[in-house]
């Protein structure tokens, strides 16, 4: 065996682990949701607790010692080599100021990513690419699961994206990123979208909203300058589900704007610059 294929990561084993951390870190929350929290950090649109922090440690712990070739990029921070071929991308707690309201719409959020030599149309900017997706909702026990090239399953069911194609019908979901420069660029296309569409809705977590639509319970969801540790695992699961992933870097560390939708609607939508 060469020393390349010794450090290659089966995607089904690291969807193994990365499901299993996550069902761990899941529980976690459950039992979390209605005690008192410490946050460490307030603004004005955004709340980080500490138990984002050890969420993120026990996921970093299980993935890096069970494969110790990659590396990890969090919301909280970094670990391992930066130039390692793979590298986990995490979000501990996707909707914390959900879950820090006793809110029960938060989720676990871990894709595996490996840096491609050939980049092509889902590679991201900095060269990766995702392989494997995990979303778990511990609230309601919901697991959205992918690998590159295969279904994408909720619960081990396998999932499609709708086939909706008139706005009057659907249900789109926006995201509103946690600055005011975000905000006032969105809002605009907020009032012009609410009176074309059957429903908007503003949900708190945007993993989960990217596999609502890969479930075809969204027909789609907009958001600018979104990061990419919400939007990985999420995004290959809806480009599993038959979905359009649609998204664009815009200035700040792994900041992107997007359009998630179902292949009808891609085109009817747009997404503030
Ligand atoms: C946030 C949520 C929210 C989205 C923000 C994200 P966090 O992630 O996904 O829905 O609008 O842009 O930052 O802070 O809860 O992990």
């Amino acid at each position: 065996m060469t020393r390349k294929s010794e450090a290659q990561i089966n995607p089904k084993a690291a969807q193994a682990a990365a499901v299993d951390v996550a069902r761990r870190v899941g529980a976690l929350l459950r039992r979390h949701l209605h005690a008192s929290k410490h946050a460490h950090e307030v603004t004005q649109h955004d709340i980080k607790l500490d138990l984002d922090v050890r969420c993120q440690k026990i996921i970093e712990k299980a993935l890096l010692s069970a494969f110790p070739q990659s590396a990890l990029l969090g919301e909280e921070g970094v670990a391992g080599n930066p130039e390692a071929e793979y590298r986990w991308v995490v979000d501990p707690i996707d909707g914390t100021v959900n879950f820090a309201y006793t809110i029960p719409h938060a989720c676990v959020s871990i894709a595996l990513q490996r840096r491609t030599p050939e980049p092509g149309p889902a590679t991201f900017e900095d060269g990766y690419e995702t392989i494997v997706g995990v979303v778990y909702e511990p609230f309601s026990n919901e697991l959205w699961t992918a690998i590159c090239g295969n279904s994408a399953r909720l619960n081990g069911r396998i999932i499609h994206v709708s086939d909706r194609r008139r706005l009057d019908e659907c249900i789109i979901s926006i995201g509103f990123a946690k600055t005011r420069e975000n905000l006032e660029a969105t809002l605009p296309y907020f009032l012009e979208l609410v009176h074309k569409v059957r429903k908007l809705r503003i949900m708190g977590s945007a993993a989960l909203a990217l596999t609502y639509v890969a479930t075809g319970r969204f027909d789609a969801y907009i958001e600018r300058g979104i990061r990419l540790w919400d939007i990985a695992a999420g995004g290959l699961i809806l480009e599993c589900a038959g979905g359009v992933f649609w998204r664009e870097a815009v200035a700040g560390a792994h900041a992107y704007r997007m359009i998630a939708s179902n292949r009808m609607l891609r085109k009817q939508l747009r997404v503030p610059n």
